[in-house]
């Protein structure tokens, strides 16, 4: 029986002790079936365990934000560099070639905006119209502790069996509404709580202060936003920090296309993931590669 008496915070995260894998490279995995698998496999790279993703999905409640106006423009030369491309279906099919052989992670949950109560989604996208386009892995967000939490639950754990029947991921997005707390205590329980549903793997953001639990305490992969542009190196440090701390990845949007220089950002964001390069060393490739680009 569930009840609220006696809730006592975690302690013991065994933080010296990595998770047992159980024979596939990805934490949580490793009872998946075939399809889930080899969908996984295409968004974490097998040989470092880790992502890229590319997150330009912002328009879906934000329209034209800052980098996202032409995306034909600003978004397209990046994909190259992309382990992942997160997107709506519209923009995929209005903007996105089909010769595209990235994965896809497609934003899938709607239906608020910037005007209203950014927690009252609903399912924006319906499976057959996922399996259409090929993508790898659908997204929804979960607003734990916001006016509709109940109601975006539902559309993640929707997301899921449905996801599931035909072997697509699903990716459950720790919303933050405007007053949301922003600590390890409010995305340990809500990544937890994602991941306790049957999300495959989850996104979060990075905290100064405990952001290890975070990690250790969600037994599916975690992948940071990059939240509001920092300064390059600022965003370099953040993604080292939470990559060390067990982060399986990124999935960043504003800190790329939003930077002076987004195809040298981009690149310096993938040393960072995939090679675990120090912020200052890949900072510095950052520059030159922006010195070279002209
Ligand atoms: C929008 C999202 C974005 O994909 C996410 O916030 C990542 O983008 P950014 O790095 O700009 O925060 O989920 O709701």
């Amino acid at each position: 029986m569930a009840d609220l008496d006696d809730i006592r915070e975690g302690k013991d995260f065994g933080l010296d002790r990595p998770a047992d894998l159980q024979g596939f490279f990805l934490k949580g995995a490793a009872n998946h079936d075939w399809g889930l698998k080899n969908r996984l496999s295409r968004i974490f790279n097998p040989k470092t365990g880790r992502t890229v993703m590319l997150a330009f999905d912002h328009g879906y409640f934000q329209g034209p934000a800052t980098g996202l106006e032409r995306i034909d423009l600003s978004i397209l030369p990046l994909c190259d560099y992309a382990d992942v491309l997160m997107c709506t279906r519209g923009v995929l099919r209005a903007t996105v070639p089909p010769s595209n052989t990235k994965p896809v992670a497609l934003r899938c949950s709607g239906g608020n905006s910037i005007l209203s109560e950014l927690s009252n989604e609903t399912i924006a996208v319906d499976i057959e119209d996922a399996i259409r386009l090929g993508v790898c892995a659908m997204a929804a967000q979960v607003y734990i502790g916001a006016e509709f939490e109940h109601k975006s639950i539902t559309n993640v754990v929707k997301l899921i069996d449905t996801g599931t029947r035909y072997g697509i991921p699903t990716l459950a997005v720790t919303g933050v509404g405007k007053d949301m707390a922003r600590d390890a205590k409010y995305f340990g329980l809500a990544t937890r709580i994602a991941a306790e549903l049957g999300a495959h793997y989850v996104k979060t953001y990075f905290v100064e202060e405990g952001f290890e639990k975070v990690a250790a305490g969600c037994p599916v992969p975690l992948v940071i936003a990059g939240g509001k542009k920092l300064p390059e190196r600022d965003a370099l440090e953040m993604a080292y920090k939470a990559i060390d701390q067990g982060a399986a990845g990124v999935d960043m949007g504003r800190n790329i296309f939003q930077s002076d220089a987004p195809v040298a950002m981009i690149q310096a964001v993938a040393k960072v993931v995939h090679d675990l390069e120090k912020p200052d060393q890949a900072y510095q490739y950052y520059l030159d590669l922006k010195a070279a680009q002209g």
